[in-house]
């Protein structure tokens, strides 16, 4: 289970992630939630990100920097990946950003593809797929696919919340796929949910319920 698996235990993650929970959070709480969490998941996403050393000029003297090496391609998947967008833009503005647009058949539980669109240029980037649930792995395992098959080699997936199934799913089918996650819930109810989860992100997030 541990395997590729990091759990993101930081206690501004954990706090925020009660908020998500909370079922008596609204749902512009929970939007605002949402982009502050994913700002600290950015951060520690991110943390091997390679350098290069760069020569710069303060106003006193010479010194060394560093820029950023690797090209970072954020790919959410739609709807409720969206709002983990703009912490991760914030934290790396030269992000380029793709869209998976797929929702899962209520009543098969499998992912249904509408949309593709991604940048040119996966192969040499850090792809990082965002979706706030990994529940039965479905989407993640069809958005992935869809990735490698357009030429992605460093995949991450980032999520909220997973279930013990959606990682032993994703594991199974790209065993090269990283995953972060801010908790490992205990099961997936007899609908598909995480329990005990947050309830519909996209719902949350947007406030169709
Ligand atoms: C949710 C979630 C994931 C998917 C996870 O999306 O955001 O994409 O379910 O479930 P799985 O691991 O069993 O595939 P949903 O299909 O509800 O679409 P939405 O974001 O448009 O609401
Ligand atoms: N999708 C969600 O939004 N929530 C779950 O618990 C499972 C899938």
């Amino acid at each position: 289970m541990k395997k590729n698996v990091t759990v993101l235990t930081h206690p501004l993650i954990q706090r925020d992630l009660t908020i998500l929970r909370n079922k008596n959070t609204s749902f512009e709480l929970f939007r605002s939630v949402l982009h502050r969490i994913s700002r600290c998941m950015a951060y520690e996403v991110l943390k091997d990100l390679s350098m290069q050393p760069v020569s710069i000029e303060t106003p006193l003297a010479k010194a060394n920097g560093v820029k950023l090496k690797e090209d970072v391609i954020l790919i959410p998947i739609l709807r409720a990946g969206l709002g983990l967008v703009n912490g991760f833009i914030e934290l790396v503005p030269e992000s380029r950003v793709g869209h998976i647009g797929m929702f899962r058949d209520e009543r098969t539980l499998q992912p249904v593809e509408y949309y593709f669109k991604v940048p040119p240029v996966l192969k040499t980037a850090r792809v990082l797929v965002l979706d706030p649930m990994l529940a039965t792995g479905g989407s993640a395992v069809m958005a992935v696919s869809l990735l490698k098959k357009h030429g992605a080699r460093t995949i991450v997936f980032v999520s909220l919340i997973a279930a013990p199934e959606g990682i032993r799913a994703l594991q199974d089918s790209c065993p090269s796929v990283s995953i972060y996650t801010c908790a490992i819930d205990k099961k997936l109810n007899s609908i598909g949910y995480i329990v005990p989860g947050l309830g519909d992100a996209g719902d949350r997030i947007f406030g169709t319920k």
